[in-house]
Order: C-alpha cells, then sequence, then structure tokens
C-alpha cells in the first residue's frame, strides 16, 4: 500500500494508472476505521483494478468545534486495516494542503435535499462534505466512488454533485453494517460510554419497529409512538424521527404507492451524536 500526503504526488500516480487503462475504486473517509468502512474498501476491492482511501478528518464539515475536537484518531491502525483490507493507495492530507489558509467551504444549491433533516441540525454541513468529495473527487478521478447507506443524505447529496458538475464518476451506494446488537457502526460509537453503549443499540431496535408499524398505521402515528418511546429516556434524547420520500428527502404525511420511503433517526447519547436509517420500501417489508 502507498501513502501519498501531496496532492500532485498522488495526482501524477493516478494519472500513470489510467495511462495503464485500470479502474480506481475510491472510498473518502475521516478515519477512526471500523468494519462500516471496511465493508466499502471490500466493495471496491471486489469491482475495481486500483482501490485508493482517503483519511481526512474535514474541518468545514462540522457544525460543533468540540465534536471536531474529539473526533478519534487512530491513523497507525487505520493504515494496518487499510492494509489487510486490500486498499493500494491512502491519501492522507494535511488540512493546509487540501485548504491552503482558506479553510471555508463552497456554497453549493443541490435543490433543497441540503436543508432537509441533518442540514437542518447541522447548518453548512452539507457544503463543507461537497467541498471536500468535489476536491478529492479532482485529485483521484474515481471510476466508481462508494459511500455508505448510513449516512443516507450524504450519499444523496454526492449523487447530486456528481450530476450537477458532470463529473465521470459512478457514485455507489453501499449497506449499513451494525453491530450484533444492531447498532450501526460509526467512529463517534468509540466516544460512548458502557451504559450508553447498553441502551444504544434501541436505536435500530425503534427503527425496525415503525418498519413493522408501517405496513399498517399512518404516519403520524408511527411519529408520535417513536417520540414516546424516547420520552423520559435516562441517557437517550430524541432530536429527531420522520419518514421521508427517499428522493427528494421531504418528509411525508401520507404514504403514496409510487414511492419509496425511508425512516430517519438523530439521537443524542450525553454529546454523541448517533444516526441511523431503515428502508421502508414496500419490497423490504416483504422480507
Ligand atoms: P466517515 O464518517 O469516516 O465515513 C466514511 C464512509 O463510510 C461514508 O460513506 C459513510 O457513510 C460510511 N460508513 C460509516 N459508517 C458506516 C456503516 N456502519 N456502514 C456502512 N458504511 C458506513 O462520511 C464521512 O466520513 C465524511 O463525510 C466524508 C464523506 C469522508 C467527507 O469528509
Amino acid at each position: 500500500m502507498i501513502l501519498f500526503d501531496k496532492k500532485s504526488e498522488l495526482t501524477s500516480h493516478i494519472n500513470n494508472l489510467k495511462k495503464q487503462e485500470k479502474s480506481i475504486g475510491f472510498v473518502p473517509t475521516m478515519g477512526a476505521l471500523h468494519r462500516g468502512h471496511l465493508s466499502l474498501i471490500e466493495q471496491a476491492r471486489y469491482e475495481n483494478d486500483i482501490v485508493v482511501a482517503s483519511i481526512f478528518i474535514n474541518p468545514t464539515q462540522f457544525d460543533n468545534q468540540e465534536d471536531l475536537l474529539k473526533y478519534p484518531k487512530t491513523l497507525e491502525s487505520d493504515l494496518n486495516l487499510l492494509k489487510e483490507s486490500g486498499c493500494d493507495v491512502v491519501f492522507v492530507p494535511t488540512v493546509e494542503e487540501i485548504y491552503s489558509e482558506h479553510i471555508k467551504a463552497k456554497n453549493f444549491d443541490f435543490g433543497g435535499i441540503e436543508f432537509e433533516m441533518e442540514g437542518k441540525f447541522r447548518s453548512g454541513h452539507f457544503d463543507g462534505v461537497a467541498t471536500i468529495v468535489k476536491e478529492l473527487f479532482n485529485i483521484v478521478t474515481p471510476t466508481i466512488a462508494y459511500f455508505g447507506e448510513k449516512d443516507f443524505q450524504q450519499l444523496q447529496i454526492i449523487k447530486k454533485l456528481v450530476e450537477l458538475e458532470e463529473l465521470p464518476i459512478t457514485i455507489k451506494g453501499c449497506p449499513i453494517f451494525r453491530e450484533e446488537d444492531g447498532l450501526a457502526m460509526s467512529s463517534r460509537n468509540m466516544r460512548l460510554t458502557d451504559e450508553q453503549l447498553k441502551v444504544a443499540p434501541l436505536v435500530y431496535n425503534i427503527l425496525m419497529k415503525a418498519r413493522e408499524k408501517f405496513k399498517t398505521q399512518n404516519i403520524q402515528k408511527i411519529s408520535e409512538w417513536v417520540e414516546n418511546q424516547f420520552k423520559n429516556h435516562p441517557l437517550l434524547d430524541l432530536e429527531y424521527f420522520l419518514i421521508a420520500d427517499e428522493n427528494s428527502l421531504k418528509p411525508s404525511i401520507e404514504k403514496e404507492i409510487s414511492k419509496n420511503y425511508r425512516a430517519f433517526i438523530a439521537v443524542y447519547a450525553g454529546k454523541t451524536r448517533l444516526i441511523d436509517n431503515i428502508n421502508l420500501s414496500l419490497q423490504s417489508l416483504e422480507k
């Protein structure tokens, strides 16, 4: 595995690979890698000649300075995991290498999906994500880039980015990788206390029950039921639960047969924010 920290050196390495007509699979990350990240690397390994990963804690996508400062950093173990997973190239730039002296996000217009859910609660977050992903795409010029459905809104935003910028890149969404107890894997889970870890699987549990209820109940009733599950919970604080159309990400009130729905949730365990989502489409309900 070759490690790069300079944009120009990585770009010239990639240009050489492209001359040999190699396909490039790309997995951007912020490090603190877990099996969820590695499932993306495996998918990329399976479908491409060369696998490139990046590790960069992007300051412009954090709306909360404390969250940025406390973001887990496990570079040595990350590099070992990437190597073991068959990653060929890893890009680990500094903040200066990416942003020079202007650590600022650009403004994007994604037609409104950026203002729903995470966009409402994490102001400027998606401008930061789109800024860094666009820059990484320019440097890596991947054939296919892989993103987790764990951050479903981010995945939709990146698809929109590629469409708007007319980039010749295929974006693939990968399923959410979970702990055995159902908790969606996340780098932020490292910050949970033992007590919080014990109750955190409730988030997925409630999503699964909401999915069951979606067969027979209306959306308002399900939302009220979810809110009640968190009322007076000693350790978990619900930020939002909503059911939205997968494409527009607009919260739905009425079910329409022709649409694919997903339930989205954000919950605080102390200062750690957990997000999760589940597919509610009729096909997935039949399983
Ligand atoms: P990060 O949180 O490190 O996640 C990197 C990729 O791994 C994202 O596509 C994310 O959706 C995916 N991922 C995380 N947990 C997962 C899980 N449990 N199952 C499946 N996939 C999972 O997302 C980011 O970094 C950043 O916003 C980034 C895109 C790198 C831009 O800075």
